[in-house]
């Protein structure tokens, strides 16, 4: 041949080349650890559908608060499983509702070493299971759920929360966040928004997680799974009303919508590596199909690779670890 084989190969050859010009990375500081915490619980509860996964006590949840700031974490998501519900979702804005008290349990072992964030949303507070709550028809009311959002919000923040997130995909939901933070002095509380969030088959371990009471489904305020630029759309109309750091969830399967979303915002994007996501790769590697560690990490560099900042995993500490040991 008189022309020389261009050789790709050649970077390819010892781990210490692969290393030196691999274009992603992910770091520890860039995982959040989604935690639930279930009240009255003595002892952690192990999820079914999650292995490995549990509903905190008060006390496992502070436990690991603490592992998962030892390990470098960027932070903790947390969600409540409440008692009692009610379709107002009372317990959401109660001081003393599971959710508001294990956030300051939270804040209290942490301290400064880890961002502490709540799921803003009151899905896991309806007796009927949906993100808002219900008009005379049993339609979703959006403005009258944002007026509880909002009083949500100052009880997340009386209770020391770093982030809010918001996940009810209601319709100026990080607008009236905002306001009622700012109104109330707390320009230091920042809203972590899910910004693209779809109607997805692959939350279905989730409702075990949190004893979710939904029937029906979620499609009128989530999205169809058939849209990237209404992802767009709804990510970028998050950053106009006051978004600190917008989220794409699910996002396995919407790795198209993440790339979008970085390109076109220039806050930082997160993704959440949700719960149908790790059960899938739990399960198979559980069989034996996949070799489980590897395959945690090319998840989590696939998210990072399409465009996240952040991500939200169920392997947060597992996968920090891993980092640390490579
Ligand atoms: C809603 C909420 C959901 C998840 C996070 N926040 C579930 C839903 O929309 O039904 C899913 C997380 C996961 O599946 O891991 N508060």
């Amino acid at each position: 041949m008189d022309v020389p084989v261009i050789r790709p190969r050649r970077l390819r050859q010892t781990p210490a080349l692969r290393r030196l010009v691999a274009e992603t990375s992910i770091e520890p500081r860039q995982l959040v650890l989604p935690m639930f915490v279930r009240e009255g619980a003595t002892e952690p509860v192990q999820i079914g559908s999650m292995p490995g996964v549990v509903q905190h006590s008060r006390d496992s949840l502070r436990k690991a608060v603490a592992e998962a700031a030892e390990t470098g974490l960027g932070g903790v998501m947390l969600f409540g499983v409440p008692t009692s519900k009610d379709p107002q979702g009372s317990a959401a804005v109660d001081p003393d509702g599971i959710l508001n008290v294990a956030i300051a349990d939270a804040v209290a072992e942490a301290g400064d070493a880890l961002s502490v964030m709540a799921d803003l949303c009151l899905d896991e507070f309806t007796s009927h299971g949906h993100c808002g709550v219900l008009d005379d028809h049993g339609r979703v009311d959006n403005d009258r759920t944002l007026a509880i959002y909002a009083e949500m919000a100052l009880a997340q923040a009386a209770a020391g929360v770093h982030l809010v997130g918001p996940s009810g995909m209601m319709d100026g939901q990080v607008a009236a966040i905002r306001a009622a933070l700012d109104g109330a002095d707390r320009t230091d509380v920042g809203i972590l928004a899910y910004g693209a969030k779809y109607a997805s088959a692959f939350y279905g371990p989730f409702r075990e997680a949190v004893d979710s009471s939904l029937e029906g489904d979620r499609r009128t305020y989530q999205q169809d799974p058939a849209n990237a630029r209404e992802g767009v759309r709804e990510a970028l109309l998050d950053v106009e009303q006051g978004a600190d750091i917008v989220m794409v969830k699910p996002a396995l399967a919407y790795l198209d919508v993440l790339r979008q979303v970085r390109d076109a915002v220039d806050i930082p994007v997160a993704a959440y590596n949700i719960s149908g996501e790790y059960s899938m790769v739990e399960a198979a590697a559980a069989n034996g199909w996949i070799d489980r560690e590897p395959a945690i990490l090319e998840t989590l560099l696939s998210i990072r690779r399409a465009g996240a900042d952040i991500i939200l995993t169920y392997w947060a500490t597992e996968a920090a670890r891993l980092l640390q040991h490579r």
